[in-house]
């Protein structure tokens, strides 16, 4: 950047901080802010990207039937702001996910990813109020670790490598092949996590050899999912248009939220035929050969519910969880994927959706604690749909800014900073 330039952003800058401070702003962010004057040159970025960091669909290949084919791996790189936030901060992080958007493409054969900001970000670091709520146990039979990381940075593409050598370059600043710009973000950025997963035919038979699911290999050799089911079915997902914020500083944007559940498969494959599974993932009106025929939606009529509850003495998760449909739409886009993390079969599910309070709506619906007031067979977990078979470790809520508002968003000075 020219000298005058940065004089001139500079002196923005300051009085937009001292707006700010008007405004009630946390001073010590705006001490720090105004001692920002190191700025790093910022790189360009392609033309035509999204403006929505979660716009991915796009890019995606579909199958025969027109589901979009969720990328193969994926990773959750969780971080915490270096010491007080600064516009250095900010130029620091943009310039990273530049240099990423120069190096590859936006879709699976390059990369994808978006960057979340959680609840203390915004409350302990800026003095702000946050856009998102922190994250809370969902269900009277899990007690997960509630994760405060400022950052949660998804990544996914079709090529497993490709992440690992993102993630060195961007926490251990390891030279990128290809890449012209900075990546580190040491400066910036404290590395807290990485969770790492995959998704699609043949990984999760390729990966079963882990803690959680018997050892005769069950799962089935072309399952996308260790549970042995295709999801992502087109109307079973929220679309991206319809889980977008529509207006505000987060105009579009979304919210994300991050789980970590583990997953005890053996009653699963060990005790339980083809019919009894097909019951608790759909519905016990779904019979397995319908379930082999399900192309985009996985019609597991919520209207018949109570049905499932008084008659049958199961319920299917698809269909407890399609109860919070709004306008016969799903509320939540899920972008979850399986792990094997710490040697055991787990599923970081990762899902987008307009409001928390739509994820929170969906996942009370997929509790079904109402169920056993109506069929004591039927408990919190007994017969459930798949309750009995995960456990959450873990839950975080994350909000999505737009591509514009991605690094440091609502921090003082920042628009002045990223001219
Ligand atoms: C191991 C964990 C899970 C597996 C294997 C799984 C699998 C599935 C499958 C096979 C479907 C049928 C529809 C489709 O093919 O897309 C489905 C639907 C759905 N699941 Fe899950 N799921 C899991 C966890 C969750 C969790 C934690 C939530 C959070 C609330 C959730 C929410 C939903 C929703 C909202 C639907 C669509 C319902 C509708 O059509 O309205 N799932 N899931």
């Amino acid at each position: 950047m020219n000298e005058r330039r940065y004089a001139l952003t500079r002196r923005r800058f300051i009085m937009r901080a001292a707006g700010a401070a008007a405004g009630g702003l946390a001073t010590g962010v705006l001490e720090g802010a105004a001692r920002a004057a190191t700025a790093v040159a910022l790189g360009a970025q392609p033309p035509g990207l999204p403006a929505r960091q979660f716009a991915w669909d796009a890019t995606l290949a579909r199958d025969r039937y027109g589901n979009a084919i969720a990328p193969r791996y994926d990773r959750l790189l969780f971080f915490d702001v270096k010491g007080t936030p600064t516009t250095a901060h900010a130029r620091q992080l943009e310039n990273a996910l530049r240099t990423l958007e120069r190096t590859y493409p936006w879709g699976p054969s390059g990369l994808l990813f978006t960057v979340g900001w959680g609840h203390g970000y915004f409350t302990r670091l800026l003095g702000t109020s946050s856009p998102v709520p922190p994250a809370m146990a969902l269900s009277d039979f899990e007690l997960p670790t509630i994760d405060d990381y400022d950052l949660c940075l998804h990544l996914a593409c079709d090529e497993a490598l490709r992440l690992a050598a993102v993630e060195a370059a961007l926490v251990g600043g390891a030279p990128l092949s290809g890449a012209s710009g900075p990546l580190h973000l040491a400066s910036a950025l404290v590395w807290r996590e990485t969770r790492t997963g995959f998704v699609g035919s043949g990984l999760p038979a390729a990966n079963q050899q882990v803690g959680g699911i018997p050892s005769d290999r069950p799962v089935p050799a072309g399952a996308p999912l260790y549970m042995g089911f295709k999801s992502g079915l087109t109307r079973n997902q929220a679309s991206e248009d319809a889980i977008a914020i529509g207006a505000g500083p987060f105009a579009e944007g979304t919210t994300q939220q991050v789980s970590y559940m583990r997953l005890r498969l053996d009653s699963w494959y060990g005790e339980l035929s083809d019919r009894e599974r097909v019951a608790r993932m759909y519905a016990p009106q779904v019979t397995p050969q319908q379930a082999a025929r399900f192309t985009v939606d996985a019609a597991s009529d919520p209207s018949l519910y109570g049905q499932a509850v008084r008659r049958y003495g199961v319920v299917g998760h698809a269909q407890t969880s399609a109860r919070a449909r709004r306008a016969g739409k799903p509320l939540i886009l899920r972008r979850d994927f399986d792990t094997a993390d710490g040697g055991q079969a787990g599923l970081h599910f990762v899902s987008l959706q307009r409001t928390i309070d739509d994820f929170i709506a969906t996942r009370s619906a997929m509790n079904a604690s109402d169920a056993q007031f109506h069929n004591p067979a039927i408990t919190d977990t007994v017969n459930n749909g798949i309750n009995e078979f995960i456990f959450v470790l873990k839950r975080a809520n994350y909000i999505i800014p737009s591509r514009a508002e991605r690094s440091f968003p609502a921090l003082p000075g920042l628009a002045a900073a990223l001219r």
